[in-house]
């Protein structure tokens, strides 16, 4: 599969790039510049036209940019990106979108601070904060489209991601011995999920819109990740024990 990547050079991106070498065709894109031995080029979500010319001969599209701290780049970045990301879609007929973003774009705070057995098919409550509510705005247009258009929106909500064998997350996350958010997968995991999602046959989807939680299985059952086990058939490898499981004092 040819594979167009929106926003690869973040933190997400090298794990996903990692998974998916060898078995797809992966043209990169971002708005700084990367080196890469894959075919890329310097890309605005924002800007319709490169996004556009970017997609063209592609057999899918994956998201990962994300702008969280300025009101007007931020839905620039993750709402307007999400109608170009369509809009390429639609130009040459490509029919699998993969949209990536926060949890809290759907659980956001009224149901994360009071609920428990969260499932990815709650209406959406995303609440008020920017990056939120602008991600969410992004997903509500692919809903759109896909109801119009022959075009297949997965979209997958991460919050917090660990690496794996140091168990270290980003900006000092939790550390060893101290509590984890319930939500929480590793690198590799994540990666794994989006190449299940590209990988997974229409015929396998109940809708054309369809959105997953992806943290690997916790004790804290607070949110529920059956779904994505059932429909994509994502197995996470990593559970993070040595993180959750406390030493008996
Ligand atoms: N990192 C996290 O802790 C975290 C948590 C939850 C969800 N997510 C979601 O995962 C996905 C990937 O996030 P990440 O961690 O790689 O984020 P990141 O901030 O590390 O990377 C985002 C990438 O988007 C690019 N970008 C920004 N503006 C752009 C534009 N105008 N045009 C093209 N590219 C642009 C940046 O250059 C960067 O390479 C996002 O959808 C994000 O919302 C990330």
């Amino acid at each position: 599969m040819k594979i167009l990547i929106l926003g690869g050079n973040g933190m997400l991106g090298p794990p996903v790039i990692d998974n998916l070498s060898g078995r797809h065709e992966l043209r990169i894109t971002d708005i700084n510049e990367l080196e890469t031995e894959h075919d890329y080029r310097q890309v605005d979500v924002s800007n319709l036209e490169q996004v556009v010319d970017a997609a063209e001969g592609m057999d899918a599209i994956v998201n990962l940019s994300v702008l969280r701290p300025h009101r007007q780049i931020a839905f620039d970045v993750n709402t307007r990106g999400n109608y170009n990301m369509a809009i390429a879609a639609k130009t040459h007929g490509i029919r699998r979108l993969i949209n990536t973003g926060p949890h809290f774009q759907l659980a956001g705070r009224n149901y994360e601070e009071f609920n428990f057995e969260l499932t990815p098919d709650m209406p959406p409550q995303p609440g008020t904060r920017l990056y939120a509510i602008t991600k969410a705005l992004g997903q509500e247009i692919l809903k759109v489209f896909s109801e119009h258009e022959d075009i297949y929106v997965q979209t997958l909500l991460f919050y917090n991601f660990y690496d794996a064998e140091t168990l270290s997350a980003p900006n000092g996350g939790p550390r060893i011995g101290t509590d984890l958010t319930p939500f929480s997968v590793s690198w590799t995991d994540a990666a794994q999920a989006i190449r299940c999602a590209l990988e997974l046959p229409f015929a396998k989807l109940p809708s054309r819109c369809e959105t997953y939680y992806i943290f690997t299985d916790l004790p804290h059952q607070k949110f529920d990740n059956s779904k994505t086990r059932a429909q994509l058939g994502w197995r996470p490898r990593h559970f993070l024990e040595g993180v959750w499981t406390k030493p008996i004092a």
